[in-house]
């Protein structure tokens, strides 16, 4: 058997993770040879690659990034991009393509899969725990204890300040990691894009919370939550090399003007690429451990055209086609029901 990996989108904790076990499991069970394209889809179009033996992956279980390298950017930016892509895997005389990626990889080789029957399999990573058909990411549970560290530190120091805290983290289309690292941390308020939030409601709750006594409110933003129109100035965003807005900056927006409304002074932290560097926690590497498996498995087994997927503690095998292009977003039920209680 011969499999070739890739690594697309933004990095994670556990990418290293998860190739070290897609070569462990290929070796030890069916003497495969393992290639891993360099730079996502980039490697695979212009047969830049190299021999994943091993020797390669001792040691990288706990690396945070890429062995692999990775880009945005799909075959479809290209106008033979997926003609290139076919020919390099029949050249290779590959059996199976494990990509693993979000949401733009997975739906890149959902494509693949459909158009020209690739052998394509997908394993789901991204810290922003956005991928349909699965209940975890790689990634995301490496980002929230980031996330939720910066919280408890930054509590302590906006309590002895009597300052309210605006901590921004990623969430472009969903706000899982602010809803789950906002639970854990204990926040005042936590804002995510799956439902706008008024600006005066935020600020009245902040400031009825220091009207009572309390030295510290901590609000959550997610990069992608939005205000009801017109409540609030927000910034306007660049875009990136691949047309991709450039989010970052609700947070600061946020900050000023809680500052404006209600006299706390009002610090901000943005945690950027912070809670996507590093290395993974126990969790994610036990995950790609999984999940790695899992995709070496499914290549052996034909099931062509699937992600693996760990579905109430299952590994399951789902269409790609289920996963492509749509978001998994935060049950806005339970976001209802935690809230009413500990946030606002
Ligand atoms: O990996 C997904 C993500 O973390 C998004 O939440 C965020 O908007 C984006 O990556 C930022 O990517 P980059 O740092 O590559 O611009």
């Amino acid at each position: 058997m011969r499999i070739g990996i890739l690594t697309g989108g933004g990095d994670c904790p556990g990418l290293n993770a998860t190739i070290r076990s897609i070569v462990r499991t290929a070796k030890t069970r069916h003497n495969a040879v393992v290639i891993g394209f360099l730079d996502a889809w980039d490697g695979v179009m212009e047969r830049r690659f190299i021999d994943l033996e091993l020797d390669a992956v001792r040691g990288i279980l706990p690396m945070g990034g890429t062995i692999l390298g990775t880009r945005r950017g799909s075959p479809l930016d290209h106008e033979k991009g997926l003609e290139l892509v076919a020919d390099t895997i029949r050249d290779l005389g590959l059996d199976g393509l494990i990509v693993i990626g979000g949401d733009g990889s997975l739906t890149v080789a959902s494509l693949l899969y459909q158009q020209i029957n690739l052998p394509v399999v997908g394993v789901p990573k991204t810290i922003d725990n956005d991928v349909m058909r699965t209940d975890v990411t790689i990634g995301f549970n490496t980002a929230v204890q980031v996330a939720t560290d910066s919280i408890d530190r930054l509590y302590t120091t906006a309590e002895s300040h009597n300052r309210a805290a605006v901590v921004e983290v990623m969430g472009r289309e969903a706000g899982w990691i602010a809803f789950h690292a906002g639970i854990a941390g204990g926040a005042t308020s936590i804002l995510i894009p799956e439902r706008q939030f008024h600006i005066d409601e935020v600020a009245e709750h902040v400031a009825r919370r220091h009207r009572r006594g309390r030295y510290a409110s901590i609000v959550v933003v997610a990069e992608g939550a939005r205000p009801v129109d017109g409540c609030m100035e927000m910034p306007t965003y660049a875009r990136d090399a691949y047309g991709r807005k450039r989010l970052g900056g609700v947070g600061a927006a946020i900050a000023r003007a809680l500052e404006d409304r209600t006299q706390i002074e009002t610090r901000l932290t943005t945690l950027g690429q912070v809670q996507r560097g590093g290395s993974p926690n126990a969790t994610d590497r036990i995950l790609a451990t999984r999940f790695g498996l899992a995709a070496v498995e499914s290549i052996a087994s034909g099931y062509f055209g699937t992600m693996v997927g760990l579905q109430h503690g299952t590994m399951m095998n789902v269409p790609l086609a289920e996963v492509a292009g749509i978001p998994r977003c935060v049950n806005l039920d339970l976001y209802g029901e935690i809230s009413d209680v500990f946030f606002g």
